[in-house]
């Protein structure tokens, strides 16, 4: 595709058609200079295509395709080359299916488990979720299909999200809610990016100019289509001049016309327009580029689906070690619950996938039993959700006569939806009233959850001596909870998501989803784990936990560090050991404090993670490499990210909670010299290697005050800003000297 030439021969009108949809998923073509059209469809964990024989458009009417599963579940993975693999089945689906742009995945941070789509969403935290989310990009991307890393930025919930602003401060955007956005465009390069619906700070994220052009653009060197989530665009001249690229849906014309009339009106630069056709134009010359669409081998994509929700499924607790189920041993299990039967495998709205097969963990587990395990079913509850005193009676005589009890939970239809939160975390009184009545009736019960946003388990998980976390496993979840029950696979997911004891608890409770059109995120930085550690709360189980049916020890950490500065290498080694009997895969976690420091930081962040799988007896080393930016911190004065020199603890271990080894460093940096104005106070004026001295000199020609002959006395007054003390000095303090330090340097930092 020649696009000089092509710019130069589009008309206006041609051009501001190609900057909007021409149909609710295709771009517009130009004919006439042979521009095609590009489909851009969902969704994060399968192709979602309309079927172009549907008359009418639905969430429901969309192509066969394979559900993986959702975000929540792999995000429990920890494993990069897992998303990679999911990533590229994504793309061989959609380039069958002729797709120019998968949108997804979602990268938005779960500040509250009450979030509507956090089963969408990978993890609480930034570096979870940029790591993973940008294996997920390169995979769908090896294909020649587009991702669209989305929704940016600071779409932290589904009420009121047309129009909602998040007040957000910057440190915490750029700390926790552009930080995996940032980690995805800069490794990956996604060939879009999805503006959010909501506000950010008062400007719609859609027509942005800090975000989608100041940030996006000219820090993080984004050279992709921005494109609005569907209906998200206001004001099209505004988010053209932005940095937007392309509004979808369709709007019949509307906003082209729009555009073109701000050109001719001088009301917007025609290299504004032109600098989005060209974005276009790329992304189109990229899909054109991809090569033949191979067969999809939907087989092949089941298998994986299967393995991928098996690596990501939670063992929260194992007592007694009552999994894995032994076959051999011939038990007679009790499979109890609706959901071993119909299972509940994705979240509802625009990522519903049209499964090409689902597997419910009852036939699993039948066709796994052989001649030994001894099965019987007992649905226990409707998904209606109404009591049921016969269901109820079945199922707990089923336990009574069972060596195990295998109760089946999880979250109905439509509790976890697109467009609207959830009200509570709780799980259904019905089920909870069953689970009472067969753990009263049979000790040995193992409870499976199905769910994608956490679930409050205090109130009832002492009723279980295993707790196996299902997440929405996809159209083989079911399979894999047969492999992981029976032992055919040894659990290895660990919670992306911290699990607290109640909500009351959360870091947001207070300011979610807010009113009236703002939510402040008034928590900061402290969500997740950051918040419960800082405030040193109980959680029912911490974020990074997971259990194995083997055990992991950890020894010999070592560190070395190189460099200072941004320069400054913090390398770690250690080995870790598989105490088991049977093979497992470990994630080792990498976490960093920095106790001593000019602004507040949580206790300690995830920096690194690595997945391990290892033998019986087997030992292997772990490295890790940290960067300065691992160490660093945004200040909010300086507008830059920023080292501090001092000490900084490294853990790492099994879980937040679970920190096997620590070590600490010491990193040298220069000092930060604060940014000194008169507003400055007279210690930072003295700290400053310049602007000390500076002052010492004018105080001591100050006649007639005991200051200069004292020093010590305006250590005193360290507090005073220096344009107090000059007032104070009536005149008799020269400032000439400051004032020409002051015109070399900028006094104070507009944010
Ligand atoms: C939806 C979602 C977005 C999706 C798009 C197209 O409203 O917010 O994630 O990709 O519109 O369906």
């Amino acid at each position: 595709m020649n696009i000089p030439d092509l710019l130069a021969r589009l008309t206006i009108e041609e051009k501001a058609a190609l900057l909007s949809g021409r149909s609710a998923w295709e771009t517009a073509p130009v004919d006439r200079l042979g521009i095609p059209s590009a489909t851009l469809t969902d969704g994060p964990h399968g192709l979602r295509m309309q079927d172009p024989a549907a008359e009418r458009f639905s969430f429901d009417v969309s192509l066969p395709a394979t559900c993986f599963p959702t975000a929540s579940a792999l995000g429990s993975s920890w494993d990069t080359a897992l998303l990679a693999r999911v990533g590229e089945a994504l793309g061989d689906e959609s380039r069958a299916a002729d797709v120019a742009v998968l949108l997804g995945p979602g990268v938005n941070i779960k500040r509250s488990p009450l979030c509507g789509r956090n089963f969408e969403y990978l993890s609480e935290d930034p570096v979870v979720s940029g790591i993973l989310g940008a294996a997920l990009v390169r995979g769908v991307q090896s294909r020649g299909v587009g991702a669209s890393v989305k929704h940016f930025a600071a779409n932290n919930q589904e009420t009121d999200r047309m129009r909602v602003s998040a007040q957000v401060d910057e440190r915490t955007l750029r700390e926790i809610y552009l930080a995996a956005f940032e980690h995805v465009v800069t490794t990956a390069k996604p060939w879009t990016v999805m503006a959010a619906y909501n506000k950010v700070n008062g400007v719609h994220a859609a027509q942005h100019p800090w975000l989608l052009t100041e940030v996006l653009r000219d820090e993080w060197g984004f050279d992709g289509v921005v494109v609005s989530d569907w209906g998200a665009v206001c004001d099209p001249v505004a988010a053209v001049a932005a940095g937007l690229d392309l509004e979808m849906p369709t709007t019949n014309g509307t906003s082209a016309a729009r555009l073109v009339e701000a050109v001719q009106a001088g009301r917007l630069e025609q290299a504004a327009l032109d600098r989005a056709v060209t974005r276009m134009l790329e992304l189109l010359d990229r899909s054109a580029q991809a090569g033949p669409a191979e067969a999809v081998d939907f087989d092949r994509h089941h298998a994986l689906a299967r393995l991928a929700a098996a690596e990501s499924a939670v063992l929260l607790k194992n007592e007694d070690a009552i999994l894995p189920l032994d076959p051999e041993a011939g038990p007679s299990v009790a499979v109890i619950g609706e959901f071993a039967r119909t299972p509940r495998f994705q979240g509802a709205g625009s990522s519903l996938v049209n499964a090409v097969r689902v597997d419910n963990a009852l036939d699993a587990l039948t066709e796994a039993a052989g001649e030994h395990l001894h099965l019987t079913f007992s649905p226990g509850f409707t998904l209606s959700g109404e009591e049921d005193e016969a269901l109820l009676t079945e199922a707990v005589s089923a336990a009574e006569e069972a060596d195990v009890a295998v109760v089946f939970l999880g979250l109905p239809e439509g509790e976890e939806t697109e467009g609207t939160d959830r009200e509570h975390i709780g799980l259904p009184d019905v089920q909870l009233r069953l689970l009472e009545a067969v753990a009263r009736a049979n000790r040995n019960t193992v409870v499976v959850l199905a769910n994608g946003g956490v679930v409050e388990t205090a109130n009832w998980d002492h009723h279980a001596k295993a707790v196996l976390e299902g997440w929405l496993g996809g159209q083989a979840g079911g399979g894999a909870i047969a492999d992981l029950l029976l032992g055919r696979v040894n659990p290895s997911g660990k919670l992306a998501e911290t699990i607290p004891l109640r909500l009351q608890d959360t870091p947001s409770h207070l300011d979610f989803p807010g009113a009236e059109g703002v939510v402040s995120y008034g928590e900061r930085l402290y969500v997740g784990y950051r918040y419960y550690d800082a405030r040193d709360m109980a959680v029912a189980y911490p974020f990074g936990h997971g259990l194995s049916y083997t055990a992991f020890a950890y020894s010999d950490l070592h560190t070395t560090v190189e460099g200072e500065g941004e320069d400054a290498v913090v390398r770690l080694r250690l080995t870790l050991a598989n105490t088991g009997s049977v093979t497992g895969k470990e994630v080792v976690q990498v976490y960093v404090g920095d106790p001593i420091c000019s602004v507040d930081r949580p206790v300690r962040e995830l920096k690194a993670f690595t997945k391990i799988e290892l033998a019986p007896g087997e030992a292997a080393p772990v490295e890790f490499e940290l960067r300065a930016r691992d160490l660093s911190f945004f200040h909010p004065v300086h507008g830059r990210w920023v080292l501090e020199s001092g000490d900084f603890e490294l853990s790492v271990g099994s879980s937040s909670r679970d920190l096997r080894l620590t070590a600490t460093v010491t990193v040298e940096a220069p000092p930060l010299a604060r940014p000194l104005a008169l507003e400055s106070s007279v210690g930072d004026w003295l700290d400053d290697p310049e602007g000390g001295p500076l002052l010492m000199e004018a105080v001591r020609t100050m006649e007639g005050s005991g200051i200069a002959h004292d020093p010590e006395i305006l250590r005193m007054v360290e507090a005073l800003p220096l344009n107090r003390l000059i007032a104070m000095g009536g005149g008799r303090l020269d400032t000439t000297e400051i004032d020409r330090f002051l015109g070399g340097r900028t006094a104070g930092h507009g944010a």
